[in-house]
């Protein structure tokens, strides 16, 4: 594990953890200087103005007006500046990148299960390329639990039945701590892992030496046959009980209620847990749940099988480009590839 310039920061490994360092030292020195200007000020006036005589009465001091303006102004000016700073970055964080390789992470008591989307598995490990954008798609088995690479500067809680999101771009060769940053249960401090960056090369190889697994989406093209979805949801618009499914990813949605929403994970996942609560505009609510059939890894192929089936989409969201030289040529396109295995 590689040490920092400073002791106590970790490793910075990523393309926002030096703006976060930034940020951090900025409301470190305010504080810092604050403090010391408070803390002296009181000091010297403590010494200053002590009382001289028993009967010793201060003459009255009327306000400043000045002096409170300015007082006033100052901090607040300063107090936006931490804001303004501190929303950029939070923005910039929460909004991954289109064009992000996907990696979907499953937290459980007590490990984080992960797979890649062209379909690598690996337990409490992460392998990543330098320079390429990862976004992690997120949820856990059973309680709360929270991923955090301190090297990167970011961490996001995982949470069961909902997905939650976070990316980065890794920028240093190297291996660095994964932290499970919630407690949840006896071993909470055992659910720990590392991240391994690597070259962009090394990482294709790395992939394609561990090519013998089924991606996400070739699992879920099976599940959504041996559930029968297929019988209302055709991909071709055949059984017609259900809309159709090409598509769908990542376009707008209009239910029956007259809301328009945009198709997520989070959406896609409460029509099969939950199919009545948003019912698409011209269908009849008479989907059965899901809710117990599927886990929440089968949840995951299933959503991306779904993904797979983009119409021309320019960024297919399943296997990003950069990793499909060395992956085997899976779902790229409109149509989902056999199975690899
Ligand atoms: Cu998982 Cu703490």
């Amino acid at each position: 594990m590689q040490t920092s310039w400073l002791p106590f920061i970790p490793e910075s490994a990523s393309t926002v953890s030096g703006k976060v360092d930034a940020l951090y030292f900025y409301l470190s020195g305010v504080t810092l200087f604050f403090s010391l200007l408070i803390g002296g000020v009181i000091t010297f006036f403590v010494i200053k103005y002590r009382r001289r005589l028993p009967n010793e009465i201060p003459r009255p001091i009327a306000g400043s007006h000045k002096l409170e303006i300015l007082w006033s102004v100052i901090p607040f000016i300063i107090a936006m500046s931490m804001f303004a700073w501190g929303a950029q970055i939070y923005f910039q964080n929460s909004r991954p990148p289109k064009n992000a390789n996907e990696v979907y992470v499953v937290g459980k008591q007590w490990m984080w299960k992960i797979q890649h989307s062209t379909g690598q598995r690996e337990i409490n490990e992460l392998h990543v390329p330098i320079g390429r954008k990862i976004k992690l798609i997120m949820t856990s088995e059973d309680t709360i639990h929270d991923f955090f690479i301190p090297a990167f500067r970011i961490k996001a809680d995982v949470l069961p039945g909902k997905y939650t999101m976070q990316w980065f771009e890794a920028t240093k060769p190297g291996t660095y701590h994964l932290f499970c940053a919630e407690y949840c249960g006896m071993n909470h401090s055992g659910m720990i892992g590392s991240i391994i960056v690597m070259q962009p090369t090394e990482f294709d190889s790395w992939l394609s030496g561990n090519v013998n697994q089924q991606s996400p989406a070739v699992a879920g093209q099976q599940l959504f046959q041996s559930l029968g979805c297929v019988s209302c949801h055709g991909a071709n618009g055949e059984g017609g009980r259900g809309p159709t499914l090409a598509g769908l990813f990542g376009g707008k949605v209009f239910l029956n209620n007259n809301q328009t929403l945009t198709a997520d994970e989070s959406y896609i996942r409460e029509s099969i847990e939950n199919p009545a609560a948003k019912v698409v505009n011209g269908f009849n609510p008479i989907m059965p749940t899901f809710q117990g059939q599927v886990t929440p890894e089968q949840l995951i192929q299933i959503i991306s099988y779904i993904k797979s089936l983009q119409i021309s989409n320019p960024q297919s969201t399943t296997p990003a480009a950069p990793a499909a030289k060395a992956a085997p040529a899976s779902q790229t396109g409109a149509t989902p590839a056999p199975n690899k295995q």
